[in-house]
């Protein structure tokens, strides 16, 4: 059994993922921290409630930071809606988030049981930066994380650099970046490009499967803001894209091994920027803090067990 912490900006593609990853027996959510972003902190804890009802997932919900260390905050309700899905949130929990904060539960589970806990952080990545703070010797007390943003390609989604989740937190970013734990990147390359396509919508919107049927629900706010980019009824998968390489890593078919640092100034704020001069070289790297960054993935492979396993 693998117990996974799961640190999100519960938005609608956090939500997919979640309902995801509970389909995975080998898989337990041991906890979740909520942090600023697509939503509010205090939101995104209560849309992790409703996500785990439907899922019947016990597990505790611990606020986390309100806003980014330096910058100022910076919500998404033009693409997550003002509740954070899509404005059609099945009814609130009876269940309230825990009283401690999400990186003091971090902390205090990675302590509790060194090497057992591995973290799935889908949002702007304030609290590991502060978990970090707290506890120096975090990196050694977590198996792995696995986070969704940024890029290995210069490309972005909030500017034409930085990708969303980065972009929010940089100085944060750049502390979770330098650390010396088992860190895979899952950014921009290959989650612009999974895709959920016409006629998966159509299997989900036919589905009367409980995961499936919220997904269908929650997806009509995020496919009206990725219509008017992209003028078709398609979205990508960022957040379950992320998860479903957790979940199962033989997903990846290329990979590469670098340091990542992060753009601070104006211009390149929130930007990764990758060093590729290993790539095609050898995957070992000496360097101190080499980060596992995925650049392909088998994406309809991973698409396909989305659906099934969402119930579509
Ligand atoms: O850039 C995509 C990321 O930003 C996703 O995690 C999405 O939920 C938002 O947080
Ligand atoms: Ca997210």
């Amino acid at each position: 059994m693998r117990d996974v912490i799961l640190d999100v900006d519960m938005g609608i593609d956090d939500a997919i993922a979640a309902m995801y990853l509970t389909t995975f027996a080998e898989v337990r959510i041991a906890a979740a921290g909520t942090v600023h972003g697509n939503v509010d902190a205090a939101g995104a804890a209560r849309n992790v409630l409703r996500v785990f009802d439907l899922c019947d997932i016990d597990a505790p919900v611990a606020i986390g930071a309100a806003r980014p260390l330096v910058r100022d905050l910076h919500l998404a309700p033009e693409v997550h809606g003002a509740d954070g899905l899509g404005n059609v949130a099945p009814p609130a929990s009876s269940r309230e988030p825990s009283g401690e904060s999400a990186p003091e539960q971090l902390v205090r589970l990675a302590r509790s049981d060194p090497g057992r806990y591995e973290i799935l952080a889908t949002g702007p990545l304030t609290n590991l930066a502060v978990a970090l703070v707290l506890e120096p010797r975090l990196p050694e007390l977590v198996r792995a994380v696995t986070i969704m943003g940024g890029a290995a390609h210069g490309v972005g989604n909030m500017t034409p650099l930085a990708e969303a989740n980065i972009w929010h937190d940089p100085e944060a970013a750049r502390l979770v970046f330098a650390a010396t734990w088992p860190l895979t990147m899952v950014g921009l390359d290959v989650t612009n490009v999974t895709r959920l396509e016409e006629q998966d919508l159509a299997r989900l919107g036919r589905s009367p499967a409980p995961r499936a049927a919220l997904a269908g629900r929650i997806l009509v706010h995020y496919l009206d803001f990725y219509e008017m980019i992209t003028s078709r009824r398609v979205c990508p998968l960022h957040d379950p894209l992320a998860a479903g390489i957790l979940a199962d890593p033989t997903l990846v078919t290329r990979s590469l091994d670098a340091e990542i640092s992060v753009g601070l100034d104006e211009a390149s704020r929130g930007m990764t920027i990758v060093d590729r001069r290993r790539d095609g070289g050898p995957v070992a790297t000496d360097a101190p803090a080499a980060h596992r960054v995925v650049t392909e993935v088998d994406g309809r492979r991973f698409v396909e067990d989305l659906l099934t396993r969402l119930g579509a």
